[in-house]
């Protein structure tokens, strides 16, 4: 029974580190721009552009009709990307391409909440040009950029059914579910221990 639930967690966390959204199609089609559309009239000119449709046909990372134009920030916040990618949906986030796991995700850093004009709660990513708050976080941090030094929140985030785990988050759960299932035997042990005794009495 305890060793059945040991397993089940295993298995979940196994299922954590082999889902990956990462789409090297769409890292060829990255570029830097200095800014991103905010009409859907913007959208569609620089959509066509971008000229996503054709790459769609012969990509292989998601369904032709899903592979689409996106200019979002980048992970680390200091620019704005036009990718072509599979488009995703963000819970409670602005939206990012990680160029590190080649994935359009939800940028943890800046919560829909937090920006103004805020965002909506679950939006699909290729919609996120309608949230202007998150493109002028970005603004205002470009210059920051400059002077940053350390260059953080680079981690790769991974979503499986709503449940949010960053790369180095999934080390820490590893490692949790191996101390857990050591206490969880440990206990196992000592009780068979404790009613041979009792029963050797
Ligand atoms: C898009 O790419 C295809 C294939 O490379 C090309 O035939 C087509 O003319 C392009 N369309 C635009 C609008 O650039
Ligand atoms: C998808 O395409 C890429 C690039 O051509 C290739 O490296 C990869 O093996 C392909 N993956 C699958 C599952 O076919
Ligand atoms: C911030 O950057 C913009 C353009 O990159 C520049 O025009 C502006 O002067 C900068 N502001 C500061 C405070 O450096």
């Amino acid at each position: 029974m305890h060793l059945k639930l040991v397993i089940s967690a295993f298995v979940v966390v196994e299922s954590f580190v082999t889902s990956d959204r990462f789409c090297s199609w769409s890292k060829e089609t990255v570029e830097s721009v200095i800014a991103c559309p905010q009409t859907i009239y913007e959208w569609e000119k620089r959509a066509r552009l971008k000229n996503c449709t054709s790459l769609a046909f012969i990509q292989n990372c998601t369904e032709t009709i899903k592979f689409k134009y996106h200019c979002v920030m980048n992970e680390l916040e200091d620019a704005f990307l036009e990718v072509c990618a599979p488009e995703y949906y963000i819970l409670g986030a602005c939206t990012e391409y990680n160029t590190f796991g080649a994935v359009i995700q939800p940028h943890y850093r800046l919560k829909c909440s937090d920006v103004n004009p805020p965002c909506a709660e679950r939006y699909l990513s290729t919609d996120s040009y309608l949230y202007e708050g998150c493109y002028n976080a970005v603004k205002n941090n470009k210059n920051m950029s400059l002077t940053e030094m350390p260059q953080t929140g680079s981690s790769v985030n991974i979503q499986t059914d709503g449940v949010r785990i960053p790369v180095s988050g999934k080390i820490t759960i590893v490692f949790i579910s191996m101390v857990v299932s050591a206490v969880v035997i440990t206990l196992l042990v000592r009780r068979l221990g404790k009613s041979k005794y009792h029963s050797h009495r």
